[in-house]
């Protein structure tokens, strides 16, 4: 629609000036920018061409939106068009040009969302914890705004390449092996995996043992060197140790519903033996600078509060390499073997300037052509009621786990008094649905640069910019089809809206192609979230103000029930790319 009416306005522009209206100098471009209106009751598009263009071309903004507006082509996807403010063109879209796109969205299980026309290779790094220890919120947020974005990309018809970056390599590893092979020694198999099936307590406890014994950290820092260089016995304790690690990460993404499985982790060590080279390439591109025994990377545009450039460490005095480097690595790999179009990263805003420099490092280095684009899509803080990051009572980390666990107990309990005649089943895996979704859409909907407080009450209530009242709008238009004893996939008739309730509504929900693509483009799943939940709020004004079952012209029913299968299909479809589970009743 947009390209159409640029080429519409180009049109009128061309006749301007050939008929002499119109005269700009020759280097004044005219590039035509449409946007959405914010209220369809001004109309559906607008543009501000006019007021770009009526300086260079000596003339009154509105004279020349006048101008435009009469020398506008005929065309059937336009009713009218209206000059507004000081010179805004508004256009509102003809009746029969959104029902037909009504029409096409609704025979379409891809609600009519055009595919790209060349599909690109993402790679998104997200989710990433460290194995050493358990994943924690600030993991939960990756993992989840990943996962929307993931859906989003691939339901455009993108491939998507996911690498869970984990954290499985480094120095900790030696204390965590030291104090492996001793639990091993001293407990049953049993107890050991009892052991590990803690890994907050794990690594505290090799911690402290860290600090306590002089011969335990020495043992620890052998191991390491041991590990590194490729020993048997070291390799099998640490396969051991990530496997155990791995398998909780895997748990909470299947409690999330989160589509990371074994084949998507491809963490730090995978890069171990191109490390090395990264550094002799780095080198190679007369990139390198030795300060202190440490080589780095001195790039000009990133400088300290005194002005001093930062440095890049890529390989420590005493040979160690480091998280840059490894990130060098993996941005190559991502770019060259893997093919990437785009490579996304979902990480923690904090490491926003690691990303800038390994960006700006890689492209330099001739790692990435100019053609592959990498973005962060940095996220802010998850913070407790009381405004500072999130912690247990008494200052841990709160395990994931722990936080679904309540959140489901939570739902149930909220379900449970509002459905006694359900049985227990049935309400455990609402309670699933509503719990999980809650605190996933707590975080989607929030714009992810921000931080935010976690409040269950919030996420729990049925009513706002909520994870139950988007489940429970969509039952309830689900339930209009129920009660009728209809099928949602057959109905029939033309759209026929007549009621200002039914065009803003229907105006809206053409529009899930645009916010879909918003998403996919940004990485921002907020913009669907605040779409699913305007679209929510028109459908309950078009409920109350138009009966939909008790009316009796049996065109206008037949167009009423057509709205609301398309709304109940668009909110099934968004709250699906979101991750949360549609439900049929709650
Ligand atoms: N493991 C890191 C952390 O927990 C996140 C890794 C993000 N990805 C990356 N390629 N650096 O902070």
């Amino acid at each position: 629609m947009k390209d159409r009416l640029i080429s519409l306005i180009d049109q009128a522009l061309d006749t301007l000036r050939d008929n002499g209206t119109l005269t700009l100098p020759e280097d004044v471009r005219r590039p035509v920018q449409i946007d959405r209106t914010k209220d369809s009751s001004h109309g559906d598009f607008a543009t501000n061409i006019a007021l770009m263009l009526a300086k260079p071309a000596g003339m009154k903004p509105r004279d020349l939106a006048q101008a435009l507006v009469a020398a506008l082509p005929e065309d059937p996807v336009v009713a009218r068009a209206e000059i507004a403010g000081p010179g805004f063109i508004n256009f509102f879209q003809s009746a029969e040009w959104l029902n037909r796109q009504l029409d096409a969205a609704l025979a379409d299980p891809h609600l009519a969302v055009p595919r790209p026309g060349t599909a690109q290779t993402v790679v998104i790094d997200y989710s990433s914890p460290n194995l050493a220890k358990e994943m924690h919120v600030g993991h939960l947020r990756s993992t989840i705004i990943g996962d929307a974005v993931v859906r989003t990309l691939e339901f455009l018809g993108h491939k998507v390449v996911p690498q869970n970056h984990v954290g499985d390599w480094g120095t900790q590893f030696g204390m965590l092996l030291a104090y492996l092979e001793e639990q091993k020694d001293r407990e049953s198999d049993g107890e050991l995996s009892r052991e590990l099936a803690n890994l907050e307590h794990f690594y505290r406890a090799a911690k402290k043992r860290f600090d306590d014994s002089d011969e335990f950290a020495d043992r620890a820092r052998a191991l390491v060197v041991k590990l590194q260089s490729g020993d048997e016995y070291c390799l099998k304790l640490w396969r051991e140790f990530n496997q155990v690690s791995l398998s909780h990460c895997f748990a909470v993404y299947r409690r999330l519903g989160v589509k990371l499985g074994p084949d998507d982790v491809h963490g730090e060590s995978a890069y171990n033996d191109d490390l090395a080279r990264v550094v002799a390439d780095l080198d190679a591109a007369g990139l390198l600078t030795e300060s202190q025994g440490a080589q780095c990377v001195f790039l000009d545009e990133f400088k300290n509060k005194e002005g001093q450039p930062l440095p890049v460490i890529v390989r420590k005095a005493d040979g160690g390499y480091l998280y840059a480097t490894t990130d060098l690595a993996a941005v190559r790999y991502r770019a060259g073997a893997l093919g990437g179009d785009r490579l996304l990263y979902f990480v923690d805003q904090r490491q926003a300037l690691h990303f800038q420099q390994i960006f700006s490092v890689a492209r330099k280095a001739g790692f990435v052509g100019a053609q592959v684009s990498m973005e962060h899509m940095g996220f802010g803080t998850m913070n407790g009621p009381d405004g500072r990051p999130f912690k247990t009572r008494d200052g841990g980390t709160v395990k994931l786990v722990d936080l679904l666990d309540e959140a489901e107990q939570r739902a149930y309990d909220l379900v449970s008094g509002k459905n006694p005649g359900l049985d227990d089943d049935a309400l455990r895996g609402i309670a699933r649905a509503v719990g999980i979704g809650a605190v996933k859409y707590a975080d989607l909907s929030k714009n992810r640069g921000s931080d935010y407080i976690f409040n269950f009450d919030q996420m729990l209530s049925f009513e706002g910019n909520t994870a139950p009242y988007l489940l429970y709008a969509y039952t309830r238009v689900a339930s209009v089809f129920r009660k009728a004893g209809l099928d949602m996939n057959e109905t029939r008739g033309d759209f026929r809206l007549d009621h200002e309730a039914e065009q803003a509504l229907a105006a809206r929900l053409v529009q899930f192609g645009e916010v879909t693509l918003q998403v996919a483009e940004k990485g921002t799943p907020h913009l669907l979230c605040a779409y699913l939940y305007d679209l929510a709020g028109l459908f309950s004004a078009f409920y109350e103000h138009c009966p939909i079952l008790a009316v009796d012209d049996e065109a206008i029913k037949a167009s009423r029930l057509k709205l609301a299968a398309l709304t109940a299909k668009t909110l099934h479809r968004g709250l699906t790319l979101l991750g949360l589970t549609p439900l049929e009743r709650m």
